[in-house]
């Protein structure tokens, strides 16, 4: 596989495509990213903090003066699953809110059985809860795969139209639907030229692929000629790339690689919210402004926490800040006990006194730049159901076993 992601390109915007603004449905992007629903990260609190830095971005009135419209960067929440939701699971309905004022409201759902797909989105758009809504069809966990769901689905094409097709159905043009999947199940069974069909066929509005199979999990390199192969096979809906995008750069080059219309940003943005700052500049044709001291990391840090304080209502919700705490130090020389005190803060008051012996000054080492957060994964044999392989365009009784779990993509 190329590897068309690790040179370094200028750091200006210089191509003609990224001045595109993108529609899904009737928001219209601009600048073209996406915040990739990632589970347990992009709930309020972090949605927020990207979206202050994408506005921070453009606040010489780039985007409000000549743009007026547009909509600067979607923030999609996290991935709910269509039965819980329709169950009124309590922790599901917690998953599924949106800060007061947040606007456009856009969510994942996942789900693998058409009628509580269906329900799902009925009891979504009855409530006006969502104004924009992503399938997620990437999931590589294998208890979800070995039933035949999440990224093992688009493989069954029948199946995956009729999912498809009931969700956009239930949507009845009200409020975009669109779909992220991977580029198939491994190097022999890739499916996202058909899966990109069968969704452009049936009333998708855009597509974001995750340029990896299902057995890559998270290692390798996305493959961006694969998003470049999709977009000349998919020519009215938008088509977003995903996948290692680290710096501000990286959108561009691959914007310039695969002519997307869009880039989704997963893991890149992971103890660095202010990559969309950087974004915003970039696509403005504007230097990106460097990457923040350590005394700034920490400003964010301390801002980040209080929020998830406020919108938990409870310090105890700290223990969630821990792993974005590990993520905002990866690369800095911070010490081994700050590291571990962080691991055990317990209130506000505790991260500000860490932070604050931090040496504000010191600045993150270039050669940390591009050091993975979270997921690294793979790769790893897909898990499937006996002879799921054996006919791509055969129906299969899938077990409700599929439709849960999924917790990523
Ligand atoms: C912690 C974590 C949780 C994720 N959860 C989801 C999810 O719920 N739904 C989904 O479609 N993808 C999920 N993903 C995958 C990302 O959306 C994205 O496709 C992937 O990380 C590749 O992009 P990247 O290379 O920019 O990280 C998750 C990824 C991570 C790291």
């Amino acid at each position: 596989m190329m590897d068309v992601t690790s040179s370094r390109s200028t750091m200006h915007a210089i191509d003609t495509n990224l001045n595109e603004t993108p529609n899904i449905g009737e928001i219209c992007l601009w600048p073209p990213v996406i915040l990739a629903p990632m589970a347990g990260v992009t709930d309020v609190p972090f949605r927020s903090i990207c979206k202050e830095f994408m506005l921070a971005g453009l606040s010489d009135g780039s985007n409000s003066d000549t743009k007026p419209l547009r909509t600067p960067g979607l923030f999609v929440n996290q991935m709910i699953t269509a039965r819980a939701f329709v169950e009124e699971n309590k922790k599901t309905l917690k998953l599924a809110e949106f800060g007061e004022n947040e606007t456009p409201r856009s969510i994942q759902l996942y789900g693998t059985e058409p009628n509580s797909l269906r329900e799902a989105v009925e009891k979504l758009l009855n409530s006006k809860h969502v104004d924009h809504i992503d399938l997620n069809f990437g999931c590589p966990v294998p208890k979800v795969t070995k039933h035949g769901g999440g990224g093992a689905l688009p493989y069954k094409q029948t199946i995956f139209r009729s999912i498809i097709s009931s969700v956009v159905h239930a949507a009845d043009g009200e409020i975009p639907v669109t779909v992220k999947f991977r580029m198939g199940i491994d190097d022999n069974h890739l499916t996202y030229l058909d899966a990109g069909k069968i969704a452009e066929d049936e009333g998708i509005a855009a597509i974001s692929l995750h340029a990896r199979t299902v057995e890559q999990l998270y290692s390798g390199h996305a493959d961006w000629l694969a998003i470049r192969e999709l977009k000349q096979h998919i020519k009215s809906i938008p088509i977003f790339g995903n996948g290692d995008i680290w710096e501000a750069h990286d959108a561009i080059r691959m914007m310039q690689v695969s002519n997307a219309d869009g880039v989704v940003i997963g893991r890149g943005c992971l103890g660095r919210p202010w990559l969309f700052k950087q974004l915003a500049e970039i696509y403005s044709g504007k230097e990106a402004s460097p990457f923040p001291s350590l005394g700034e990391v920490g400003a964010t840090m301390n801002r980040h926490a209080k929020a998830v304080v406020e919108w938990n209502g409870t310090e105890k919700a700290l223990r969630t800040f821990r792993k974005h705490a590990s993520w905002y130090l990866t690369g800095f020389a911070v010490g081994k006990d700050a590291r571990r005190a962080i691991q055990q803060i317990n209130s506000l008051d505790d991260l500000a006194h860490i932070v604050s012996n931090f040496d504000q000054d010191s600045h993150l080492p270039m050669n940390a730049y591009r050091i993975p957060r979270s997921h690294t994964g793979g790769p790893k044999k897909v898990s499937l159901p006996e002879g799921w392989l054996d006919n791509p365009f055969e129906d299969h009784e899938l077990g409700e076993l599929a439709g849960q779990f999924a917790s990523g993509g």
